[in-house]
């Protein structure tokens, strides 16, 4: 059974109807974690995120009180959230933009008063339409609380917050893409050496990026402090965090969990939570955190849901984004769907990910659709090592940004799991299921 006892951070309004209007955000405790910051000096506000060993939450999970401190030894021009969220079964912070704008726009505020930053940015999908109705809103009214501007609550802390639409890209979710993005520019990954972001990031500027979640985590945080959060979870993944579950499962959905107390069974089969399978069904396999993972198939049901507790098992929690497949999917089409997402999406300045991805997911059409011949099987193998040579985890990068290494992660997995479902589609001249 799931431990469902610790409390809900992110997601403690999430019954309440208007959970994403002002009124109800400040009956529910809102705003009082600012105010509180505002009576603490930075450094303390940053010292609690510390204590509280919060990892990042946008995928590759950095602790953001080091990633504060690192950068706190000189002065930091530009704060920017990451709400780009455009992986295909990621879908956690679209619900924190739409259910608690509010709750984001506060831990933004508390995280630029922690960094003495005067100016933050709030780069939101596109698509977001009600999501970004919704944090507009919220700033607005924050405005005219006080809870933004100059001097903010009287204090002599400052801050303008401006949020900015996607143009419908996923790359832009990578971080130097994104702040490409926010220049006006094409989203074009930056080389890093030298535009680590804290060093030269935004108009060339130090710039600290977090993710919408590590944000929304922040009033919670402050309110009852870093301890109390490191003592949820258990070793490096501290808190609690939100899970996107998808796929073949009774009842998907998001959920806020406990770290490590739980399995990837619990959220898949307890009726509270995923539900288990539709009847008759048995578990094919998951993937663990986001479609650039490798996948884990019934054996890894009991893995905490940590990220090193994943990561010892060669994959990644990453953006907490859980695919199910049950015995009556078909792997060759989902890694088709996946490599023809990335293909799509690379940006193109890399040969390995701009070339590979299509040459990829031409072979993988044909396999699916007829067409397909035993050889394609190593061929794709051999892809895949040009792109992340020695198919290892963490994968080896031949490329600007980690879309590239991302791309082999289904194709390895299903290729290595379920070998013989790719020979059923070349000697029955395309999908068995169809
Ligand atoms: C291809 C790609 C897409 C990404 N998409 C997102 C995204 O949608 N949201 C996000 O927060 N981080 C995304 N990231 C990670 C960011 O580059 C960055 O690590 C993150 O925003 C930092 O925030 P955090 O430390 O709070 O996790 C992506 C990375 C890559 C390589
Ligand atoms: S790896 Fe792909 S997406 Fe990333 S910079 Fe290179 S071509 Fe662009």
């Amino acid at each position: 059974m799931a431990s469902l006892d610790a409390p809900r951070i992110v997601s403690s309004r999430r019954d309440v109807a208007d959970s994403f209007t002002l009124n109800r955000y400040l009956e529910t405790g809102g705003y009082v974690a600012l105010r509180r910051a505002l009576t603490m000096f930075p450094e303390a506000v940053a010292a609690e995120v510390d204590k509280a060993s919060l990892l990042g939450r946008g995928g590759a999970g950095f602790p953001a009180g080091r990633k504060w401190s690192m950068l706190r030894r000189s002065p930091i021009s530009y704060l920017v959230v990451n709400g780009d969220e455009s992986e295909p079964a990621t879908f956690k912070d679209h619900y924190l933009v739409e259910r608690d704008p509010h709750q984001l726009v506060e831990g933004v505020i508390i995280a630029a008063y922690a960094l003495q930053v005067t100016q933050a940015f709030i780069f939101l999908r596109g698509e977001f339409a009600l999501g970004l109705e919704r944090v507009q809103q919220a700033l607005n009214d924050a405005y005219a609380l006080g809870a933004l501007g100059s001097k903010i609550f009287g204090s002599n802390f400052s801050l303008d917050i401006v949020v900015h639409p996607g143009a419908g890209a996923y790359i832009c979710g990578e971080e130097t893409s994104l702040l490409e993005a926010l220049e006006g520019k094409r989203g074009f990954p930056r080389i890093k050496p030298p535009f680590f972001p804290a060093v030269t990031g935004l108009y060339g500027e130090p710039t600290v990026v977090n993710n919408v979640e590590t944000m929304s985590n922040l009033p919670w945080i402050i309110n009852n402090g870093g301890e109390a959060f490191a003592a949820l979870g258990a070793g490096r993944s501290t808190g609690t965090r939100l899970f996107a579950l998808a796929g073949d499962v009774k009842n998907p959905g998001v959920f806020e969990l406990e770290m490590v107390k739980n399995s990837f069974r619990d959220i898949i089969f307890d009726p509270a939570l995923g539900g288990g399978l539709a009847e008759g069904r048995t578990l094919k396999a998951f993937i663990p955190g986001g479609v650039s993972a490798p996948w884990f198939g019934p054996d890894q049901l009991d893995t905490p849901l940590g990220q090193d507790e994943v990561g010892a098992l060669g994959s990644m929690l990453g953006s907490g984004s859980i695919v199910v497949m049950d015995d009556a999917s078909c792997v060759v089409r989902a890694t088709w769907r996946i490599t023809k997402f990335f293909s799509r999406e690379s940006c193109g300045q890399c040969t390995p990910c701009r070339e590979g991805s299509g040459w990829i997911e031409r072979i993988m059409y044909r396999l699916e659709h007829g067409g397909g011949r035993l050889e394609d099987l190593d061929l794709l193998l051999d892809l895949c090592d040009n792109i992340a040579p020695g198919l290892s985890w963490p994968p080896q990068q031949t490329t600007i940004c980690v879309l590239g290494p991302s791309i082999p992660s289904s194709v390895h997995s299903a290729l290595s799991m379920f070998r013989d479902d790719f020979v059923a589609h070349v000697n029955h001249g395309g999908c068995p299921h169809d």
